[in-house]
């Protein structure tokens, strides 16, 4: 078994600034509510027609490419991890391939697609590829355009209020130097009991199939007569709104504050360390206040722990890789230093990374 380590990092956020007072003018909130309830201060937008999800990931990779110290040719495998992807199919992957001009056909894509827990599940993928020595240099890209999705009516504005625009990126390379540098475990966990409770369901080909047995929260009104060629996009949908991201908040946030800690303990444990020799804990950005609470739970200080979800919001599969390139660029990430990584989302997925830097 080889060593994985991570070879260069970036991230990229869109030049676009959204304070909480701009979404007040769209929506009935207040500034006042979305810091105390999310810690959210402001978030950034792509430009409309101009980026993709893509065009950010391309952004963020090429920061992380050089920074490896590699060209872009060297990469052997691309992971691009979105739930905000440019087309239904094919995946980002692949147009990554093509943006940032990747010539050779050797390269593989795949997406990802695990929302918050994208990026934790893309650096398992890499690290388990480098590991067996199949790749050299794995490309793993988390990257979110969520402005173009989400409902600025009242109705959406608990998600709404929440969620911004950006990428960022990792090389996984084979360590082949005698440094500790590795990623020393991951664990990867889901349960899909819950799967309505923090979903896009439309469009989709289900025509109510899960709606039978399973309570969505949302009276979507499926018409069973439906010909075929008619479900996935239905007028209803269209007239109604009907394709809107949903989420119950306490729910996910309740479960949230028991899996992080959980899975997280659970990697400590395989490797035989503990909490206190954690030297930066990143959690997944989806509220300050999950993160505090994880914080508090596991006993660690404020300078073991990074967050910047008051800045750009809730980026889901690129919110992990935002704040990692970020704490990097800002000196909290340094060789040797033990790095946590966890995070919990739709799916419900959740799961962890320790990386030795
Ligand atoms: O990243 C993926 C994983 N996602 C998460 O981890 C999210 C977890 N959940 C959360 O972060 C929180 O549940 C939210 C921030 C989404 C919501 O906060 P909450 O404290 O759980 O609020 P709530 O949904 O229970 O709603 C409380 C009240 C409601 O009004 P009533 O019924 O008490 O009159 C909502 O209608 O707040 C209202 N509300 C808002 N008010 C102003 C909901 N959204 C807003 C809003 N502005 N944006």
């Amino acid at each position: 078994m080889y060593k994985s380590k991570i070879a260069g990092l970036g991230y990229y956020v869109p030049e676009r600034v959204v304070e909480n007072e701009e979404l007040t003018k769209l929506m009935d909130t207040s500034d006042e509510w979305i810091r105390e309830r999310t810690g959210i201060e402001r978030r950034r937008y792509a430009k409309k027609h101009k980026e993709t999800s893509t065009t950010m990931g391309v952004e963020a990779a090429k920061i992380a490419i050089e920074r490896a110290g590699i060209s872009k040719n060297d990469i052997d495998f691309i992971v691009f991890a979105t739930l905000s992807p440019d087309y239904y199919f094919p995946g980002c992957g692949v147009l990554l391939q093509r943006e940032l001009g990747i010539t050779k056909s050797e390269c593989g894509a795949i997406d990802i697609r695990n929302q918050c827990s994208g990026f934790i599940y893309g650096l398992s993928v890499a690290d388990q590829f480098v590991k067996t020595g199949m790749y050299r240099n794995v490309l793993v890209v988390g990257a979110e355009m969520h402005s173009m999705g989400l409902d600025f009516s009242n109705k959406g504005r608990n998600i709404t209020v929440i969620f911004g625009d950006g990428a960022g990126a990792v090389v996984v390379q084979r360590n082949e130097s005698d440094s500790e540098s590795a990623i020393l475990t991951t664990k990867l966990h889901s349960d899909g009991t819950y799967a309505e409770k923090l979903s896009m369901i439309l469009p989709g080909s289900h025509g109510g199939y899960h709606n039978d047995k399973h309570d969505f929260g949302v009276d979507y009104g499926f018409d069973y007569d439906i010909p075929y060629g008619e479900i996935f996009i239905t007028q209803k949908m269209l007239d109604e709104g009907l394709y809107y991201p949903q989420m119950e908040g306490q729910f996910v946030f309740k479960l949230a504050v028991q899996k992080f800690p959980e899975v997280i303990g659970e990697a400590l444990q395989e490797v035989d360390l503990q909490t206190s020799d954690i030297d930066l804990f990143i959690p997944h950005q989806a509220n300050l206040r999950i993160s505090q609470f994880v914080q508090k739970r596991l006993g660690l200080s404020d300078d073991q722990v990074y967050n910047n979800i008051q800045e750009y919001g809730n980026t889901t599969a690129a919110s992990i890789p935002i704040a990692l390139a970020e704490a990097w660029e800002n000196g909290r990430v340094k060789e040797g230093d033990l790095v946590c990584l966890a995070s919990f989302g739709s799916g419900f997925t959740w799961g962890s990374v320790l990386i030795r830097w």
